[in-house]
């Protein structure tokens, strides 16, 4: 009788500390129980591929450029509630079952007021607008890649080649027109020499301390292109 009661006790023991050892069930939104969709990180060290279209390298640096100034879409406007900041924002007008039904498309085939970025602003040009539908098509990523080695060029940089290029891509979109951000039109050469010599478009871009981070905090053009306007800067900032 004494001996069933001890393997009746021990078996108490032992299915107690099974129970503590039983791994917590893992549900379909991820490892961690919550119900809030995880962001995936970009992959990295993936060498561009010509036919894909990169979040990090082309979307986000467009659609900050043109979209997430201050009144429209950024974090503290946030405009009819759509933020285009970040990712996570981003994707929510983004519709990859349905990519043409994708809110970050029509509103840019739009005509009149409702076209984005609206009137007096610049429509996005056709090329732009099939680069974001061909980035939703491909299901809107996360996603980022790396030049190979040897492509990024930095020396005898010219300003309508080199320059030019990068500030229409990240800078101008906020940079120009009638009410420029922070009062600074960088479509001229004037300006952008203005900037230049004053330290400020270096500061800004390789996000210096004591300078405002360029295009934002969270968002820095690449590592070539800040080494590219270094190089146009430390030789004379040449209007060539
Ligand atoms: C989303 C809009 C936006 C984009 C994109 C943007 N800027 Fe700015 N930029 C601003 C605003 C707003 C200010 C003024 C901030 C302030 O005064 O607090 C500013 C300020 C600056 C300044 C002054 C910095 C300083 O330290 O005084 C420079 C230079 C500048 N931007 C260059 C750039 C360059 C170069 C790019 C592209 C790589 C760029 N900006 C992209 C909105 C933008």
């Amino acid at each position: 009788m004494k001996r069933i009661r001890i393997i009746f006790l021990y078996g108490i023991i032992f299915a107690c500390q099974n129970d503590k050892n039983i791994p917590l069930p893992v549900n379909s939104e991820g490892t961690n129980g919550s119900t809030t969709p995880v962001t995936p990180p970009p992959t990295t060290n993936v060498v561009c591929h010509p036919d894909t279209v990169y979040f990090k390298q082309k979307i986000l640096p467009l659609i900050v450029s043109n979209c997430a100034m201050s009144g429209c879409h950024d974090a503290i406007s946030k405009k009819d509630g759509v933020i285009l900041t970040d990712y996570t924002n981003i994707i929510k007008e983004v519709n990859t079952k349905n990519p043409t039904s994708s809110e970050l498309y029509t509103s840019l085939m739009e005509t009149g007021e409702d076209r984005m970025p609206p009137p007096p602003m610049a429509a996005f040009s056709n090329e732009n607008i099939a680069i974001v539908l061909t980035w939703i098509k491909q299901g809107a990523k996360n996603n980022s890649c790396e030049a190979s080695g040897t492509a990024c060029i930095t020396t005898n940089m010219s300003y309508a080649k080199d320059i030019t290029p990068i500030l229409q891509a990240s800078c101008t979109g906020c940079h120009s027109g009638t009410k420029p951000q922070g009062s600074i039109d960088l479509s001229t050469y004037a300006n952008v020499y203005k900037y230049a010599l004053n330290g400020k478009l270096y500061g800004s871009v390789a996000h210096l301390s004591g300078y405002i981070a360029m295009p934002s905090a969270s968002v820095s053009i690449s590592s070539c292109e800040i080494s590219k306007i270094k190089s146009w800067i430390d030789s004379g900032s040449k209007n060539n």
